[in-house]
């Protein structure tokens, strides 16, 4: 198989080692096969941002036997999603709870759920063969017949499946979509734009709220809003850390070069969040520093896959954060991996693989699609203009959302129902 002894090869390359990337690593793990992960950061410095696994996705990753590496990251149990108006009264709490979805939403440090996957999908104490994570490798290309993967600096490796995990601006995507209908699609700026903020909690002074309507040791997520903008926000790290992301209107639509990490003044985002409650302008302005965010999603491409390469996560499905869905999503594709790739040895045919990966893409399009259709209708403006009502419904897509039992599961379900869902809801959007 392999196309010339010059090429390093291995059974499963993974480009990008972002949360689907490692959780693919993990997931792909058997005695004997060789993972090899390219990543183009020297992974030094991961986004600081609190993320939530939603209730299955903590399952998957429960049942991959990492529980030790991630018990130290102080991981937190959400209990609660509670949505107060600009006024900061009450409107709706929703219990999460294990009876309710068979699982409970976690909460982590971004860079500890990150940390726990790296080292679960390299440690000699998982079952399986560790995979190896090869940094300063950004990936310029690759030929998805062949599997070769070229690395900037001209090297090349050769795998026989290759994994795009490569993100939002993914390199492996332009590949596998070329001639598709999707050929030359890119991330789209969505309209909103966040600013991020991440603090800690000790650094907080006592806030001048009655701890019945809001308190920072509450481990819940709570969402504020008025009219086109909210805040949601959370603990993390075991109540050390409170994070915060502020949703606004994309000040600057048309800026191409807007990355996740500008940086913002508090300034700006205590002037935007003006008609917001005092506590929660206190809040903001404890901030250390404050990262603004353009927030960029793509369309559902015509595939995923093409001869051996599959596209992952964002690469495959960016979406908005409106769902706290992106990481979930990534795990939920990662046990699809596992679940269709688990009997598929050295002697498979280009042919066997790509088979494998087609039903991959089966298994996961319908949903990941849907969840990306009601994150952007999560985005449109929650409150009305005069922000007396809220439009918010965050109990509407919660059972479709946490309703999961893994890839074979889901196509064993009526497709006919999720294909008449999926249509109504575009049509709506
Ligand atoms: C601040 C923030 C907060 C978020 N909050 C939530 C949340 O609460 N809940 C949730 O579910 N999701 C959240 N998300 C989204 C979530 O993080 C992503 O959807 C999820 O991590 C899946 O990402 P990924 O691994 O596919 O891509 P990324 O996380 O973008 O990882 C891609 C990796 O590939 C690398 N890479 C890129 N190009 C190349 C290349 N050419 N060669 C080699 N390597 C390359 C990148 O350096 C990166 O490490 C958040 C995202 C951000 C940024
Ligand atoms: C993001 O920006 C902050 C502040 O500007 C900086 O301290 C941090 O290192 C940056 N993070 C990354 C991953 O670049
Ligand atoms: C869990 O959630 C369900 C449904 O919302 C609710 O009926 C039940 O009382 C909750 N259980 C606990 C222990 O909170
Ligand atoms: C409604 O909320 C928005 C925040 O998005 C604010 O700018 C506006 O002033 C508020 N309007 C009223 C009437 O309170
Ligand atoms: C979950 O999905 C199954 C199969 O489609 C359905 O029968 C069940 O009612 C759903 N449960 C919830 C809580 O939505
Ligand atoms: C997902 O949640 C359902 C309950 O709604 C549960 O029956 C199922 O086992 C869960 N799936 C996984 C993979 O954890």
């Amino acid at each position: 198989m392999a196309i010339g002894s010059e090429v390093e090869h291995w059974d499963v390359v993974i480009v990008g080692a972002g949360i689907a990337g490692l959780a693919a690593a993990i997931a792909l793990r058997q005695e004997g096969r060789s993972i090899l992960v390219l990543e183009k950061s020297s992974m030094n410095k991961e986004v600081g941002a609190l993320i939530s696994l939603q209730p299955n996705a903590s399952k998957i990753v429960n049942g991959w036997n990492m529980t030790p590496f991630l018990e130290e990251k102080k991981p937190m149990v959400d209990e609660a999603f509670r949505l107060l108006n600009i006024e900061g009264k009450l409107q709706v709490e929703m219990k999460l709870n294990t009876s309710q979805f068979g699982a409970d939403r976690m909460l982590y440090h971004r860079q500890d759920l990150h940390d726990a996957l790296r080292q679960a999908a390299t440690s000699d104490d998982m079952p399986g063969s560790p995979a190896v994570i090869r940094t300063s490798s950004g990936v310029l290309g690759c030929d998805c017949d062949t599997g070769v993967v070229h690395i900037s600096k001209g090297s090349s490796v050769q795998g026989d499946v290759i994994v795009g995990a490569d993100g939002i601006r993914s390199a492996i995507r332009d590949e596998v979509i070329k001639g598709s209908a999707s050929e030359g699609s890119k991330a789209i700026p969505t309209g909103l734009s966040a600013y991020r903020i991440l603090v800690e909690t000790d650094k907080l002074p006592k806030l001048d709220i009655s701890e019945d309507v809001f308190s920072l040791k509450r481990s819940a997520t709570t969402m504020i809003v008025g009219h086109d903008k909210r805040v949601i926000m959370g603990p993390g790290r075991g109540g050390e850390m409170f994070g915060l992301v502020c949703l606004v209107p994309d000040p600057n639509p048309n800026n191409e070069g807007t990355s996740w990490n500008n940086s913002a003044p508090l300034k700006e985002v205590l002037e935007a969040f003006a008609a917001f409650p005092a506590w929660v302008k206190e809040i903001i302005s404890h901030a250390p520093d404050v990262a603004l965010w353009q927030l960029r999603d793509i369309d559902p491409l015509t595939t995923w896959t093409k001869g051996r390469a599959i596209l992952i996560g964002d690469a495959a499905h960016a979406m908005l954060p409106t769902q706290g869905q992106g990481a979930s999503q990534s795990i939920e594709d990662a046990e699809a991996l596992q679940a269709y790739l688990s009997d598929i040895g050295k002697e498979a045919s280009g042919q066997d693989i790509q088979e494998r990966l087609e039903a991959v893409q089966r298994a996961r399009y319908d949903r990941a699609s849907l969840i990306q259709a009601y994150s952007r209708l999560q985005a449109k403006p929650a409150a009305s203009q005069d922000n007396k009502t809220v439009k918010l419904n965050p109990q509407e897509f919660m059972e479709y959302n946490c309703n999961y039992s893994g890839a074979k599961n889901w196509v064993e379900r009526n497709r006919e129902a999720e294909e008449m869902a999926y249509k109504q809801t575009a049509a709506r959007a």
